[in-house]
């Protein structure tokens, strides 16, 4: 019997030596990216006009990085905030505020070589080498063309310093060990379309719809369900609120809705006038304003015809679910 308890006791040692060796290896190891490229970005007016616009429409990165009014219709960027961070995007993982992308040299980035700003959005690391939450979307950024990424960070370097702290994150167990394993070198770049291909156009500046317009498990989409919404927000008024079905299905889907309103249904929230909440009945994440205010027809026509070519699914949406409501 007491033989037995010793074996007992050398295995629960055992035990406990690897999994504290598994512990320590999980934070040694990852997250496994090479050190920042040694680049220096021309940042001629072509490349700031071209980050200009990707930051501020399909790339979202002003969207997510700046104060939103809550109280108009798709919560349009609050003038004067950009780039200062500190919305939280962590919903159910914790709390993960956006950074300050500002050139403010203490509490933004403005002392970050391009190098480091490049693998930040590619690769998923901070400065010093920690690993950001996914909630930044950096494994997207990585599928966009290189020089596209320049001239997002030539783009982003314009932004005036605001000095403005955002407080630190905190994830939930097990989340804070699973998301350091997920950064990774950028190794397959995308290509810009040249513009005259208006399907891979669309396809190309698509990708951040289909993030919020597909329904995924632990990060990956589930098959056969690409654009057909349902995907839920929570609202700050404590409504739930569903993404649309935007496939082609004509039941359930946008395949009944012309080209024409669908680019009447981004440019009417560029006035002013149309972001009353209580006219509209509702609130939404969906970035209407945003978007309307920097693409032009062409672009949006063109998300409409990729939008066009992709498999229907039937899937009726439930726009909105009070549960829960404050
Ligand atoms: C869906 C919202 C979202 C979008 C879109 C987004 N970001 Fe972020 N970003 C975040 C969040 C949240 C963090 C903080 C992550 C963390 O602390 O783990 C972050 C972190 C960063 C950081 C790291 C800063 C630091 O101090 O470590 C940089 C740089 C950055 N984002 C730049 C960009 C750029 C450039 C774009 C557009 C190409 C962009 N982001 C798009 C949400 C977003
Ligand atoms: C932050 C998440 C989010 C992103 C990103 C997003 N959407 Fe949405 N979208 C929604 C939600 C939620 C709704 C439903 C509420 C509403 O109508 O505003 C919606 C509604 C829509 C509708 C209305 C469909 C209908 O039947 O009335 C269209 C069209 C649409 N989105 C297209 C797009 C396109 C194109 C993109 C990419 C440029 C995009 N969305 C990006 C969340 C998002």
């Amino acid at each position: 019997m007491k033989k037995f308890l010793k074996i007992l006791f050398i295995l629960f040692v055992v035990v406990i030596v690897l999994a504290g060796a598994g512990y320590t290896y999980l934070f040694v190891a990852f997250p496994k990216v090479s050190a920042a490229p040694d680049i220096k970005i021309d940042a001629t007016p072509e490349r700031i006009e071209r980050g200009k616009f990707l930051s501020n429409s399909f790339a979202f990165c002003i969207d997510c990085h700046s104060d939103r009014d809550v109280n108009k219709f798709s919560m349009p960027v609050v003038a004067g905030s950009e780039g200062k961070g500190g919305l939280d995007y962590g919903e159910g993982a914790g709390f993960v505020p956006a950074s300050n992308i500002t050139q403010d040299k203490e509490t933004g980035i403005g002392s970050w070589t391009d190098g480091e700003i490049f693998r930040a959005i590619t690769a998923g690391v901070s400065k010093d080498g920690k690993y950001l939450a996914p909630m930044m979307p950096y494994a997207l950024f990585a599928g966009l063309d290189k020089e596209d990424i320049y001239s997002i960070i030539a783009y982003i370097k314009t932004l005036p310093a605001i000095n403005h702290k955002v407080p630190k994150r905190s994830l939930k167990f097990p989340l804070y060990m699973i998301f350091r394993t997920i950064p990774a070198d950028a190794n397959n770049f995308g290509k810009r379309p040249d513009g005259t291909d208006k399907l891979k156009l669309g396809e190309y500046y698509g990708v951040a719809c289909k993030f919020c317009h597909s329904q995924s498990d632990k990060g990956v989409y589930l098959p056969g369900k690409e654009f057909a919404g349902g995907v839920e927000f929570p609202m700050p008024d404590g409504t739930t609120i569903r993404s649309s079905n935007i496939s082609p299905d004509k039941e359930t889907g946008i395949g009944n809705m012309t080209k024409e309103l669908f680019i009447a249904k981004f440019k009417s929230c560029v006035d002013p006038a149309n972001l009353d909440v209580k006219k509209r009945g509702f609130n939404t994440p969906m970035a209407w304003n945003f978007i309307a205010k920097t693409a032009s027809d062409d672009d949006l026509g063109a998300l409409y015809d990729y939008l066009m070519t992709q498999k229907p699914v039937q899937n009726k949406v439930e726009k909105i679910s009070l549960q829960g409501m404050k």
